[in-house]
């Protein structure tokens, strides 16, 4: 009888054991821990812009190339895009890269990102009273340098238009204190009156068109227009052109969009200030995929955005002219002269 118990326990402990052995070592492909893809978010709060797209496809581009994973959604709405970044949290991304359509109201979204473990990028533009990571960004004060200081060159003294930006993004503020920093002194001297000073609600080219038309109705006279950005400078243009002074008014701009650069090539517009985009995508995903894995990323200058000073790191604008077209963005490949100049 004993001997009986024993062969029963030995034979339960033995299929014990079988059970045991099979649960405990998986089918090989079981068992290959595979690594979860590193993810990357991008939130892209505006593109009305010809540049969006560009900055967006070369971000991703260079996060694929780099063996993570780019998610990107885009609006031009800050409620949206506040809860696109919620989403991009909710997908354990870890590291998020945001262009915001405003720069103001992204800083309790931002928070529950830090909460959440997630490094913070502003890119391109400014986001004020928040916890960010880095900034990377060309100087935006340099740009409105840029482009006053090529109009007075040409234009040492009359009547200047400052047509700003949005309001609600920093950029216009920083853009206006560098065209400011040039035109002041003439100011003072009297040599340039700034005759209108007006930002752009969403940077719309029918703002600057408005402002422009009702100033030159008005009987008003112009010398020249410092318009912020291209899409501006196109809303200048027309109203310039309502009243036959296209090419007769200096007119500066910003992006090197390729309407613009056909219009130095007119002489409708003066200068652009080129922004190499893939310069500023690239590096951006660099850094992202850096701070994804944890390691530090690199900066060349910091910011204070009310909150801390934002480590940031910088790229130069190059002022474009008529002249300059070939050297600049010809060269470095950002349109091709057939696009520029057409097949002539
Ligand atoms: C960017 C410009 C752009 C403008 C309108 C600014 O923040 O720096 O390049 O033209 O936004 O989108």
């Amino acid at each position: 009888m004993k001997k009986i118990l024993i062969i029963i326990l030995l034979l339960v402990a033995a299929v014990a054991g079988i059970f045991w052995i099979t649960w405990n070592i998986d089918p090989v492909e079981e068992i290959t821990l595979e690594t979860p893809p590193l993810l990357v978010g991008f939130s892209l709060g505006v593109y009305r812009e010809e540049r969006w797209l560009k900055d967006l496809d070369l971000f991703n581009e260079k996060v694929k190339e780099l063996g993570a994973v780019s998610v990107s959604l885009m609006t031009d709405e800050v409620d949206v895009q506040i809860s696109q970044i919620r989403n991009l949290i909710s997908q354990n991304v870890k590291v998020i890269v945001i262009v915001p359509s405003n720069f103001k109201k992204l800083s309790g979204v931002i928070d529950e990102a830090q909460e959440a473990g997630i490094k913070v990028i502003a890119y391109d533009r400014l986001i004020l009273d928040s916890d960010l990571d880095l900034y990377i960004s060309f100087d935006s004060v340099e740009v409105g340098r840029i482009q006053a200081q090529a109009l007075v060159d040409r234009v040492p003294s009359g009547n200047y238009a400052y047509i700003g930006g949005s309001p609600t993004d920093n950029n216009a503020y920083l853009l206006r204190e560098g065209s400011m920093e040039v035109l002041n002194d003439k100011v003072e001297s009297g040599e340039i009156d700034i005759v209108i000073d007006e930002y752009s609600t969403d940077w719309d080219p029918s703002v600057a068109y408005e402002n422009i038309k009702n100033y030159l109705e008005s009987g008003g006279e112009l010398d020249a227009v410092v318009a912020a950005n291209d899409g501006t400078a196109s809303g200048v243009i027309e109203a310039l052109r309502e009243f036959d002074l296209e090419g007769e008014i200096t007119v500066s701009g910003q992006d090197a969009e390729l309407a613009a650069c056909r219009r130095l090539v007119s002489g409708e517009q003066t200068v652009t200030v080129y922004k190499p985009i893939r310069a500023i995508a690239h590096k951006a995903a660099e850094l992202a995929v850096k701070m994804a894995k944890g390691e530090e990323p690199e900066v060349n200058n910091n910011i204070n955005n009310g909150y801390k000073d934002v480590p940031a790191f910088y790229i130069e604008p190059i002022v474009v002219s008529k002249d300059t077209l070939d050297e600049t963005v010809i060269e470095d490949r950002f349109y091709s002269r057939e696009e520029i100049y057409g097949d002539n």
